[in-house]
């Protein structure tokens, strides 16, 4: 396990410190004053170093680059009074790793420790590395921004650091996670998505974690979930800030120990799974509002990639759009040389709602129409002013696309009974919810007679949804 110095003049603080990180499994070292610390990391040669930057004897920014000269690996987190202090800054610009503003909580602490420690392990990429994702296709960009994304998935695919996507809608979040997979060394292990929320409620805990015979009413056998499947691969956790807050904390312990148990059940199973997740939404926000658990965020955020909308990388349109006409002339047989310079201006005057899925299907739509050898505004029937690509819908109908995916390829359900009642059963239930059971504003919010959606409600009574 790695060994930790703790440099603060406190008696107190470094006894809080070597107690939580001895808890966690570290070797911990403490020293009274830049001096001490010095001597200690000449002995004792810890990864890292978590130091206040006002002490006595010798300030906290000498023994920084004293510390630094001794050894240039090792990491170094600052502690300080005020986030904005210049010195803060200064330590940074002299190698310090991050800073922590005092007064802080023991859980930001100890994932910036181990986010710092799990860095340093990741294996320093070749810069020539080309990154594909597992269809062997290429990941267009070269703005500074992209490059380092590229880097950044060439270090933490070698490792399991657990990563966290963010990015709007259509950035690239699940192509990333798959570049990362396909650079892994579970390469050989299975990939599988899971579109958090897709799943209705009710099903995810099952879905993911499998039930005994008899867990619920329906659950007539026992049923194994995803993270068994998965044992040894790569599960990509999508839409993560809709996981319910109650499936979290057993999400918290498999991310903590590997274990759980299932639904209804006591037995503890163990898995191996390194668990890439990726969101549209600020997580941060919803830390704050209560809809998602702290430390399970810091525990996702050990490795974040945050992808740039489009508009802030414009300068990559062009390549982008070479190589969606590459990959489209080749499926629709045409041989389209480009786009004219006037559409090749409107797309860079454009904001990109909908990022590069968005610009993804513009060219599909134009090239199925285009009869030239340059792709125009016409072929594409697109008007820049009044985008139809609603953000929002779009979701809806991909998480619904995903969830139709997820029970045809489950249940092997028969499409016209039992997977079309269960869709129409989760709708009348949410609309009931939302209408806090009351039917008469319910038939109405659903556009249905009073009569009809007794109907429906009763089918729902005999359907195998597990109940709430
Ligand atoms: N850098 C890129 N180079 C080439 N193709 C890309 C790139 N980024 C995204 N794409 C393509 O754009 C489409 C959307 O990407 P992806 O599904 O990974 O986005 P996402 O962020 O997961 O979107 P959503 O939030 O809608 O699920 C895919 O068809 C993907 O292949
Ligand atoms: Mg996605």
């Amino acid at each position: 396990m790695d060994k930790i110095l703790v440099v603060d003049d406190e008696e107190g603080v470094r006894h809080s410190f070597k107690k939580i990180l001895a808890r966690k499994g570290y070797h911990v070292v403490t020293a009274k004053d830049g001096l001490e610390a010095i001597e200690k990391a000449e002995e004792e040669r810890p990864s890292l170093a978590i130091m206040d930057i006002n002490m006595p004897k010798m300030d906290g920014l000498e023994t920084l680059q004293r510390l630094k000269s001794i050894d240039p690996d090792l990491t170094i987190i600052i502690m300080t009074a005020h986030s904005t202090s210049e010195r803060a800054i200064t330590a940074m610009k002299h190698g310090a790793y991050d800073y922590l503003t005092k007064p802080f909580d023991n859980t930001s602490i100890m994932s910036l420790i181990e986010k710092a420690l799990a860095e340093r392990k990741m294996p320093a990429p070749s810069s020539s590395v080309e990154i594909v994702d597992d269809r062997g296709e290429r990941i267009i960009g070269k703005t500074p921004a992209m490059l380092d994304i590229f880097k950044k998935i060439g270090q933490v695919a070698g490792s399991d650091a657990t990563v966290l996507i963010r990015g709007e809608s259509g950035t690239g979040k699940e192509k990333v996670a798959r570049a990362i997979y396909h650079h892994s060394t579970r390469v050989n292990g299975t990939f599988l998505p899971v579109n958090c929320a897709a799943i209705p409620e009710n099903l995810l805990e099952s879905e993911l974690f499998g039930h005994e015979k008899g867990a619920f009413t329906g659950a007539e056998s026992r049923k194994t979930g995803k993270f068994q499947q998965c044992h040894n691969g790569t599960m990509f956790l999508d839409e993560i800030g809709d996981m319910p807050i109650l499936l979290q904390s057993k999400l918290l312990r498999v991310l903590e120990d590997g274990t759980f148990q299932r639904l209804g059940g006591k037995e503890m199973i163990k898995t191996d799974v390194r668990i890439i997740a990726a969101t549209n939404k600020n997580m941060k926000e919803q830390v704050k509002n209560g809809e998602f658990r702290d430390d399970l965020y810091w525990r996702l955020n050990v490795v974040c990639i945050p992808l740039p909308p489009l508009r802030e990388r414009k300068e990559d349109l062009e390549d982008l759009i070479a190589h969606f006409i590459k990959v489209f002339n080749i499926q629709l047989g045409k041989n389209i040389f480009g786009v004219t310079p006037e559409l090749m201006n409107e797309f860079i005057h454009y904001e990109w709602p909908g990022n590069i899925r968005e610009l993804q299907s513009i060219i599909q739509r134009g090239m199925i129409l285009c009869q030239k050898d340059l792709l125009d505004h016409e072929d594409c029937e697109w008007d820049p002013q009044r985008s139809d690509f609603d953000v929002e819908q779009r979701d809806v109908e991909k998480s619904l696309s995903d969830a139709a995916h997820e029970l045809l390829k489950e249940k092997g359900l028969n499409i016209h009974k039992e997977a079309v009642s269960l869709f129409e059963s989760i709708l009348v239930n949410k609309a009931l919810e939302m209408n806090n059971n009351n039917q008469v504003l319910t038939a109405k919010f659903l556009g249905i007679s009073r009569n009809t959606l007794r109907e429906k409600i009763g089918k729902k009574k005999g359907s195998s949804v597990p109940e709430k």
